[in-house]
C-alpha cells in the first residue's frame, strides 16, 4: 500500500489536508449530536481546542500511522464539507477501514458518498485490496452511503466497539468493498418502497420504525399471535424495540422487510407484516403477518399480503413466495388462498415447540402467475 497523494479529486468534492481555516466548521461538525453518537473516537464534549488539536496533530498523525485523514472540501470555494479517512490499516492483508463525517449543513446531498467513492478509488489504485466500513445498526444514513459507494454487507462484528458511556459494548455492521468490486451503487435485494409506501387505497404498508415498538410489543405478545409463531414464546420488550430500531438496517442489508399495516381511511395502525429472503440464489422469500383484533375480519390482512406479494414479485424481483402456518390456523390459510397461494405440504416436526416438542408447519406457496 503506497502513500496516497495530498489531494484527491472526486465528483463535486476535493479531498485535501486540513488547515486552520477549517477550525470552526470542524468544531461544529464534531460537536453535532449525530457525529457524537456515531463516531466513538470523537472527544465529548467537543471544543475548538479539540478541533485545533485534530487539525495540527490528529489528522497529520493518521498518515504516520499508515492511514490518512482528508478534509472534504467544496472544490469551488474550498469550504469544509466533511472528513474522510482510512484507519486501522492491516498491511499484511492490504486492508484498511474507511470512515467519514459531514458538516450538518452539507448533509443529504451526496457529499459522504462522493468522498467515500473518491477515497476508495485512490486507495485501490495505491495497492489496498479490501476496505471495511463499520456502522452502527441505527445509522441508516451511513449504511446508505456504504451501499451507494459499492460496499456490500458482510455481517455483524459482535460487541466490536466500547460504548461512549463506558462499561458496555455494542455491535457494528461490517460493509466491505474489494479492489475489483464495481464502484456502486450496490444492488439491494430489498429496494426502497416507491414514495416510502405501498397502498391499494384501503390499506397502506410502510417500513416499521423505532416509534412503532410499543404497538408491536402489544401485537406480538397477544396469546393468539404468540401461538402462531415458532417457538410460541412471547418476545421481550427489548427484542421488539431492537426489531423496530433495526428495521431500516435489516431492509438495507436485504435480510428482511418489516412493515406496518395502516388503515388508509383512518391512518390507524392495524398490524404488521414482513418479507424475508429465504433463498437469495433461488429468488425465494417468505411472508408473515398479524393484525390487532379490532382490525380482523375486514380483509385487511388479505390486502396487505397481496400488496406485499406484488412488491416482492415486482421491484424486489423474487420468483417464489412461501408462508409457513400452524396447521389449525384456518383464518391465515384463507388469507393466503385469497391472495392465490396454494397449499404445498405439511412439514412434519419442522419447528421448535414448547418444552422440547416439535411443531408441524403447513407451507403455502405462490408464484407470480398465481397472484390474485
Ligand atoms: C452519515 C453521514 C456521513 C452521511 O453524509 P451525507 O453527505 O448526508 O450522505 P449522502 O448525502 O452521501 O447520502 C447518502 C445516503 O444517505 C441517505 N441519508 C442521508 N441522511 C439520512 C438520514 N438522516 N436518514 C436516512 N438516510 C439518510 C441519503 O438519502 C442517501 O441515500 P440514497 O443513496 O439511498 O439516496 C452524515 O449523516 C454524518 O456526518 N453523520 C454523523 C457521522 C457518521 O455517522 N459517520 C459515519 C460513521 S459510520
Amino acid at each position: 500500500m503506497s502513500a496516497l497523494p495530498d489531494v484527491v479529486e472526486g465528483d463535486g468534492v476535493r479531498l485535501r489536508p486540513f488547515h486552520l481555516d477549517d477550525l470552526a466548521a470542524t468544531a461544529t461538525a464534531c460537536a453535532d449530536p449525530l457525529t457524537q453518537r456515531f463516531i466513538s473516537g470523537v472527544p465529548s464534549p467537543y471544543t475548538e481546542a479539540d478541533a485545533r488539536s485534530w487539525i495540527t496533530e490528529g489528522a497529520p498523525a493518521a498518515r504516520a500511522a499508515g492511514g490518512v485523514a482528508y478534509a472534504v472540501a467544496d472544490p469551488a470555494t474550498g469550504r469544509l464539507l466533511g472528513c474522510v479517512g482510512l484507519s486501522n490499516p492491516v498491511p499484511a492483508r492490504t486492508q484498511a477501514e474507511i470512515g467519514y463525517w459531514v458538516t450538518p449543513a452539507a448533509r443529504g446531498r451526496g457529499v459522504a458518498t462522493a468522498a467515500t467513492r473518491a477515497l476508495a478509488t485512490a486507495a485501490f489504485a495505491h495497492g489496498t485490496a479490501r476496505l471495511e466500513l463499520l456502522t452502527r445498526a441505527e445509522n441508516a444514513a451511513s449504511q446508505r452511503v456504504a451501499l451507494a459507494a459499492g460496499f456490500h454487507p458482510e455481517g455483524v462484528r459482535r460487541a466490536a466497539s466500547p460504548d461512549r458511556s463506558g462499561g458496555g459494548r455494542h455491535d457494528l455492521l461490517c460493509w466491505v468493498r474489494l479492489a475489483d468490486d464495481p464502484p456502486g451503487p450496490t444492488t439491494r435485494a430489498l429496494p426502497d418502497l416507491p414514495d416510502g409506501r405501498l397502498t391499494d387505497g384501503v390499506v397502506t404498508l410502510r417500513r416499521l420504525a423505532p416509534d412503532d415498538a410499543e404497538l408491536m410489543f402489544r401485537l406480538h405478545t397477544r396469546p393468539e399471535v404468540v401461538a402462531n409463531q415458532a417457538p410460541p414464546v412471547p418476545p421481550t420488550r427489548e427484542a421488539v424495540q431492537r426489531r423496530c430500531r433495526d428495521a431500516e438496517s435489516n431492509w438495507l442489508t436485504g435480510d428482511i422487510a418489516r412493515l406496518l399495516i395502516v388503515d388508509a381511511a383512518t391512518g390507524e395502525p392495524a398490524g404488521s407484516c414482513g418479507l424475508s429472503i429465504t433463498d437469495a440464489s433461488a429468488g425465494e422469500g417468505s411472508v408473515g403477518y398479524a393484525l390487532l383484533p379490532a382490525w380482523r375480519g375486514r380483509g385487511h390482512a388479505t390486502r396487505a399480503v397481496r400488496l406485499l406479494a406484488g412488491w416482492a414479485f415486482g421491484p424486489a424481483g423474487l420468483a417464489r413466495l412461501t408462508a409457513g402456518t400452524v396447521p389449525e390456523n384456518s383464518a391465515s390459510h384463507r388469507v393466503l388462498e385469497r391472495v392465490g397461494f396454494h397449499r404445498e405440504g405439511l412439514l412434519v416436526g419442522r419447528l421448535p415447540g414448547p418444552a422440547g416438542t416439535r411443531l408441524d408447519d403447513l407451507v403455502f406457496a405462490l408464484l407470480p402467475t398465481g397472484l390474485r
